[in-house]
């Protein structure tokens, strides 16, 4: 197995034009600048999907979809970071340099595909002895009958039965030459304290389970006895290809319908989903018994943003599905719940009902999660006002963990009304929320990332891609693994430390700071004079320079990470131009020799041929400085777009976005100014706005902490003048810095973003 170098990574990033990329799904008409057409994310009629060239960037207008040629091809074609890369890189003919794996990895590997082979056996297997078999017959397909499950189904999520006999399956296996030391790997076969090994499955039914790509990574086997000797169910453990958390029950057969519909109901178990599938509600999933995970949260937005919950209304369904709502809340999906009839599970209210009273129910019944909070917390607690607070306290931590701070004023707002609390307050709470997440947010990441690094090394993740270079080989879908030139960056975010300000919220000033970086980052923040020899000082040195010098860190960590992988970028940067500047001057040599043979062939005098000649290098020479300027221009945009990490990539897609809306104001008032023009201008002002609202925060805490030590002692003078001290000191500096700015501290608006 290999893995794609940074080297071709970087190769295909560069060489990948955004419209030739989307042509090939969307008929795309000039417009102006850009392209447009039909969004294919959504249904539309007038288009309001745009493309880029020069940004290399689309983007839907409509509904936000878009990115990068590489966020386009893993969104249209539901590929992984690194199948879009191969993609890509066969649509450009570059030859992919992937390292051969070391012996480890290389070991890891072959045993990952042992495990998907033995897999694939048990699979055909099982299905061939619930139908080929008699004991299959009148016992595994007597149960799924008797449960009202039909053939289509039973093919459709390849339902199987394991023989009830000590060593059936394992005598089997042993024949058709699979080693027991996989069989017991992946838990098709157990073995006793004597060391005799048994089939672990025996006796029961059969629900394999998926990855997105039709990999058979599991079974879930259910007993037939009523007694449930030995456990109800018995399930796969996990293993190298199986990670349990980062896996939906459904997914594969569910996906069309997902993206279809545009959203994803969120069952309990593998009856759910099967039973509701047969009744044509084919967009559902299950987290298979314990509470979702953030893996499986992330796996569901790569498909739809749009999740409606059901979960069974006894008291344990309820709290186990709270839990999940601010997971997937979290994650900036939008939420419904759905509860089901007292004593119903989807299972028994999809079997006892037909499919269109199933549809309306859905329909009719599904609520956003601040309404079903509300109604079900509330429940008899009308006169209990401390039972209130507590639910007020717990719908705050809900919105709270909102990413998107528009839906937050929304929820705010519907919460406000329905429990009639004032929006400020609960604003207010929101906030004092959001800032303690923020910090408990912060370390959480950073263990993640020191987790999963370790486990990368390890080799212990699902993380490889079984991806071959061979066409028409399905691949499997890894998560995407990171190359190594963005994972250093990390090492340097761990360097930022959480800022003690973040009461007011300062995310649309950082917001700002952070998209003159990406945007800008390589630019020179002023033009530099002609005769000047010496290095640009460049916008992301600038910004640098100026945090560094009063020791700011950006508050919102999502940010925080994307500067430092900026900055780490720009290590890399000398190299890449040179290899660019390589290829332009190639380019650069044939528009020359297609030139001058032209004039050759065409010219009359030599006074031609030299005044010709002269126009031709000038040509030359601008089509050249072009395009190593735009290579600079876009660096961290570029490459920050196609990063492997889906939060950098997202967010900086988000970041460009903006600009590229703006841009759009621009071409129509031509005579407003380009933003990257007036750069000298507009950075500095950006990083004082900053500053100001930091300061005007520290005002803030200052003046509470006056005021308490006030009402605690009013005769404690000296801490109470020397807090005084402080503030005046504060303030003075605020207007200082107003003066700076100009007469107006402008706050850019969160609603001119979208
Ligand atoms: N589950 C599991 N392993 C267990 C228990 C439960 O994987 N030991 C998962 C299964 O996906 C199961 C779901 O949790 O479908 C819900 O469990 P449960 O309610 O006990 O089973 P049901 O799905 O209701 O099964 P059935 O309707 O066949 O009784
Ligand atoms: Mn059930």
């Amino acid at each position: 197995m290999y893995k794609i170098d940074n080297e071709t990574v970087q190769k295909i990033i560069d060489a990948a034009d955004i419209v030739e990329v989307v042509s090939d799904f969307v008929s795309l008409k000039r417009r102006g600048a850009n392209y447009i057409g039909l969004c294919p994310f959504h249904n539309e009629r007038t288009p309001s999907f745009s493309v880029s060239k020069a940004k290399g960037i689309c983007k839907c207008f409509s509904c936000g979809k878009g990115g990068s040629p590489i966020n386009f091809i893993m969104l249209h074609e539901q590929m992984t970071y690194q199948e879009a890369l191969r993609y890509l890189a066969k649509k450009y003919n570059i030859e992919i340099k992937e390292h051969e794996m070391t012996d480890k990895e290389r070991l890891a590997e072959t045993e990952r595909e042992s495990l998907f082979a033995v897999n694939e056996f048990a699979l055909l297997h099982f299905c061939h002895n619930l139908k080929e078999t008699t004991q299959g017959h009148d016992i595994g397909l007597a149960y799924f009958r008797e449960r009202g499950i039909n053939d289509a189904m039973i093919d459709k999520f390849k339902l199987g039965y394991a023989i009830d006999s000590r060593d059936e399956f394992l005598q089997t296996a042993r024949l058709k030459g699979y080693k027991d030391e996989n069989l017991l790997t992946t838990g098709l076969i157990g073995k006793t304290e004597r060391g005799d090994y048994y089939d672990r499955f025996r006796g029961r039914v059969i629900y394999p389970v998926f990855k997105v790509s039709g990999k058979v990574v599991a079974f879930g086997g259910r007993t037939l006895r009523t007694d449930k000797v030995g456990g109800k169910y018995v399930n796969s453990p996990e293993s190298l290809i199986y990670s349990k958390s980062n896996e939906l029950y459904g997914l594969y057969q569910a996906k069309p319908a997902i993206v279809k519909k545009n959203k994803c109901i969120l069952v309990e178990g593998y009856m759910d989903v099967i039973s509701m599938f047969q009744k044509g509600i084919e967009n559902v999933v299950a987290s298979s018994g314990t509470s979702l995970t953030d893996g499986q949260v992330r796996l569901i937005h790569r498909f739809t943003p749009n999740v409606t919950v059901i979960y069974d209304s006894d008291a344990a369904g309820i709290k186990a599905s709270l839990r999940g709502i601010d997971m997937l809340l979290a994650e900036g999906l939008d939420v419904k719940v759905l509860s089901l009839p007292d004593g119903d599970d989807p299972d028994s209210f999809a079997q006892s009902h037909t499919s269109t009273e199933v549809e309306e129910y859905i329909e009719q019944n599904e609520v956003d999660f601040i309404r079903f909070k509300t109604d079900i917390l509330l429940k008899g607690t009308e006169n209990d006002p401390i039972q209130r607070a507590k639910v007020i306290s717990d719908i705050v931590v809900s919105i709270s963990v909102i990413p998107d701070p528009i839906k937050r004023d929304i929820y705010i707002k519907e919460c406000s009304l329905r429990l009639n609390v004032d929006d400020r307050v609960l604003n207010g709470e929101v906030l004092k929320c959001i800032e303690k997440l923020r910090t408990e947010d912060y370390k959480k990441m950073l263990a993640e990332r020191a987790k999963n690094k370790a486990s990368e090394t390890e080799l212990i993740s699902d993380k490889k891609t079984t991806v071959t270079t061979q066409p028409g080989v399905q691949p499997t879908p890894g998560e995407s693994p990171k190359t190594d030139t963005v994972e250093s960056a990390y090492q340097v975010d761990s360097e930022l430390t959480t800022s003690e300000t973040t009461s007011v919220n300062l995310e649309p000033y950082e917001r700002q700071v952070i998209r003159y970086v990406l945007k800008y980052g390589m630019m020179p923040i002023e033009q530099p004079s002609d005769e000047a020899d010496e290095l640009p000082y460049r916008v992301i040195d600038f910004v640098n320079d100026e945090l560094a010098a009063d020791n700011i860190t950006f508050s919102n960590t999502k940010y925080g990470m994307l500067y430092s992988m900026a900055l780490a970028l720009t290590t890399g940067f000398e190299n890449d131009l040179e290899r660019f500047r390589e290829k332009a001057l190639d380019d650069r040599a044939r528009l020359w020799e297609e030139g001058e043979n032209e004039i050759v062939r065409t010219a009359t005098t030599s006074d031609e041929i030299d005044k010709r000649r002269k126009k031709l290098k000038e040509e030359c020479d601008t089509a050249y400085n072009d395009a190593v300027n735009q290579f600079t221009a876009n660096y961290l945009e570029r490459n920050l777009s196609s990063s492997p990490d889906d939060i950098a990539r997202n967010l900086t897609i988000d970041l460009i976005g903006d600009k590229y809306i703006l841009s759009k104001i621009h071409y129509r008032f031509t005579q407003i100014e380009e933003e990257k023009d007036i750069l000298y201008r507009l950075v500095p002002r950006s990083i004082h706005e900053l500053r100001n609202a930091i300061l005007h925060d520290r005002i803030l805490q200052l003046s509470d902490r006056l005021n308490n030590t006030y009402r605690k002692n009013p005769n404690d003078v000296e801490n109470i003048s020397a807090l005084m001290r402080e503030l005046m000191n504060m303030k003075q500096l605020e207007s200082k810095f107003a003066k700076i700015i100009g007469e107006r501290v402008v706050m850019p608006s969160p609603l001119r973003r979208r």
